[in-house]
C-alpha cells in the first residue's frame, strides 16, 4: 500500500464534494466584522486556515457561532469597536488572514499586532505594507520586511495602485483600507487575478465599480456602510483540482466533484487539464449564488500531452500548478511553466520543492528561476518525499502514491487541513 495514504486500485469513479472554497471563507469571515448586521454562512471551509480568519474576528470583537450548520458572525458591538486596538492577532499559517487584515485594520484608530506560525513569518509583507503606507498608514515589519507586523492605524487617503506582482491578496488589502480612505481608491491590474473581493463587497453594497479590459481589469472603491452577507460558499476550486488531478492520473477513472465553484478566475487549472488531453466537462447548475457560478465538473483520465503554460496564465491556476508539475511525469512531451516566480514565497518554495519530489520518485524534472520543466513518460518509482510543511506540495506528492510502483512516503502531511481537511476520505471514497 502506497504510505501516501491514499491507493487506487482501477480508476476513480463516483462523486464528491470538496470543502468549501477557502478564499470566499477567509473573506465572507473577515468582512463580517465592517458589516452592519449579522452575516450567516453556509459551508464555510473548515480548513485550518479558514479557522485563523474565525481567530482574528473573535480577537477584533466579533462573535462566531455555529447554528443548524450555519455559521452566524456578528461584528464588534459599536461600544467595544475596533478602536480598542492594542490587540494581538495570530494568524498561524494563513497568508491570506494577515493581509487582508493589514487592508482591513489600517484605517482603524488603535495599535495591531498581527503574527504567526514560524512559516508565516517568513513569507513576504513588503507587497501589502507598502501600498498601505502610501495611503498614509504606519506599518511596520521586521528587517526583513516580513511579520511580525504592527499597524498603527491612520486617516487614510485614496490611491491608484498597480501591484507589482499579480496577487489578489494584495489587490483585496487595497480596497479594504480604500473602504476607509478619503476620496477613490483604484486598483489595476495588468492580469486579473481572482475575484472574490470584488464580488462580495459589491453583494454588501460597497460603493465598488469594475470594468474588465480583455486580461486586465480595474477596481475602483470608496468609502460607504456594507450590509452583512447572506451566503452559501462553493466547494473550493483548488480542492476540486486535487480531486480532478487524482482522476486524470489514475487510468480508468470517472469522476464528477459537485458544487464546486466555477468562477472564472479559478478554472483555468481544468482548462489546462482539458488541453493536456483530459477529458473534462464543467456545467454550472443548481444551486447556484448570486456570488460567483458553481456547478460540476467531471474528469475522465485519457492519455495526456505536455503543456505550456506562461505568466499570463499564472495568476489563474497558480494554487494548482505543483499538480500540473505531478501530472507532467504522465504526459507525452517536455511541460514548460513560466512566469511563476510566485511560487517562490508561498508556504514553501514551490519550485524546489516540487522538482526535488519529482525527481526523487524518479522523474525528470529542472527548476527555471521563474517555473520548471517535466519531462513526460516516466514511470514513477516511489520514495520519500518532503512538502517542505506545505499542504499543497504534500498533496501533490500524495497523488504520486496512486500511479507509483513503490509507496511514496510523504513528510508534512499533517499540514494537508490547511486546506482541504477530509482530502484522504475523499480519495478513498472514489477509489
Ligand atoms: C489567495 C490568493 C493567492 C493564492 C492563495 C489565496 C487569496 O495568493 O495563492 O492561496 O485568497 O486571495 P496571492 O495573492 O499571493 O497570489
Amino acid at each position: 500500500m502506497a504510505r501516501s495514504g491514499v491507493e487506487a486500485g482501477s480508476g476513480l469513479k463516483g462523486r464528491c464534494r470538496v470543502p468549501g472554497d477557502k478564499s470566499i471563507s477567509h473573506r465572507a469571515a473577515l468582512f463580517s466584522v465592517l458589516a452592519e448586521g449579522t452575516t450567516r454562512l453556509t459551508g464555510y471551509s473548515l480548513a485550518a486556515d479558514c479557522q485563523a480568519s474565525l481567530g482574528a474576528v473573535r480577537a477584533l470583537g466579533g462573535s462566531v457561532a455555529s447554528r443548524d450548520g450555519e455559521l452566524w458572525l456578528s461584528p464588534p458591538a459599536r461600544s467595544r469597536s475596533l478602536a480598542a486596538g492594542g490587540l494581538e492577532i495570530d494568524c498561524a499559517r494563513s497568508g491570506t488572514t494577515m493581509r487582508l487584515l493589514v487592508g482591513m485594520l489600517a484605517g482603524r484608530p488603535g495599535e495591531f499586532f498581527l503574527s504567526g506560525d514560524p512559516q508565516l513569518l517568513k513569507r513576504p509583507m513588503a507587497r501589502v505594507a507598502d501600498p498601505i503606507r502610501s495611503m498614509g498608514a504606519r506599518v511596520e515589519l521586521s528587517p526583513a520586511a516580513t511579520a511580525p507586523i504592527t499597524i498603527r492605524g491612520q486617516s487614510l487617503h485614496a490611491i491608484h495602485h498597480t501591484p507589482a506582482v499579480a496577487s489578489a491578496q494584495v489587490k483585496s488589502a487595497v480596497l479594504l483600507a480604500g473602504l476607509q480612505a478619503q476620496g477613490e481608491t483604484a486598483v489595476e491590474e495588468p492580469i486579473l487575478t481572482r475575484d472574490h473581493t470584488e464580488r462580495l463587497l459589491a453583494m454588501m453594497g460597497a460603493r465598488l465599480e469594475r470594468e474588465l479590459i480583455g486580461r486586465s481589469g480595474l477596481v475602483r472603491i470608496r468609502p460607504g456602510p456594507l450590509q452583512p452577507l447572506t451566503l452559501a460558499i462553493p466547494g473550493d476550486a483548488s480542492s476540486a483540482a486535487v480531486i480532478a488531478a487524482a482522476a486524470a492520473l489514475v487510468p480508468g477513472s470517472d469522476v464528477v466533484i459537485e458544487q464546486v465553484s466555477l468562477n472564472p478566475t479559478r478554472i483555468r487549472f481544468l482548462e489546462v487539464l482539458e488541453r493536456m488531453g483530459a477529458g473534462v466537462e464543467m456545467e454550472v447548475g443548481e444551486p447556484g449564488s448570486d456570488l460567483e457560478p458553481w456547478g460540476r465538473v467531471r474528469v475522465r483520465q485519457r492519455p495526456l500531452r505536455a503543456v505550456r503554460v506562461g505568466a499570463e496564465e499564472v495568476p489563474h491556476l497558480i494554487d494548482e500548478l505543483p499538480l500540473l508539475g505531478l501530472l507532467a511525469t504522465q504526459a507525452e512531451g517536455i511541460t514548460q511553466v513560466t512566469g511563476a516566480g510566485e511560487l517562490r514565497v508561498k508556504e514553501s518554495d514551490r519550485i524546489t520543492g516540487l522538482v526535488d519530489g519529482l525527481r526523487t520518485l524518479g522523474a525528470e524534472a529542472e527548476e527555471l528561476a521563474d517555473g520548471f520543466t517535466v519531462v513526460g513518460g516516466s514511470s514513477l518509482l516511489g520514495g520519500l518525499c518532503d512538502s517542505l510543511g506545505d499542504h499543497r506540495l504534500a498533496m501533490t506528492f500524495s497523488l504520486a502514491g496512486l500511479i507509483s510502483q513503490q509507496p511514496v512516503r510523504v513528510l508534512g502531511r499533517e499540514f494537508i487541513p490547511d486546506s482541504f481537511p477530509g482530502f484522504e476520505a475523499c480519495l478513498r471514497k472514489l477509489g
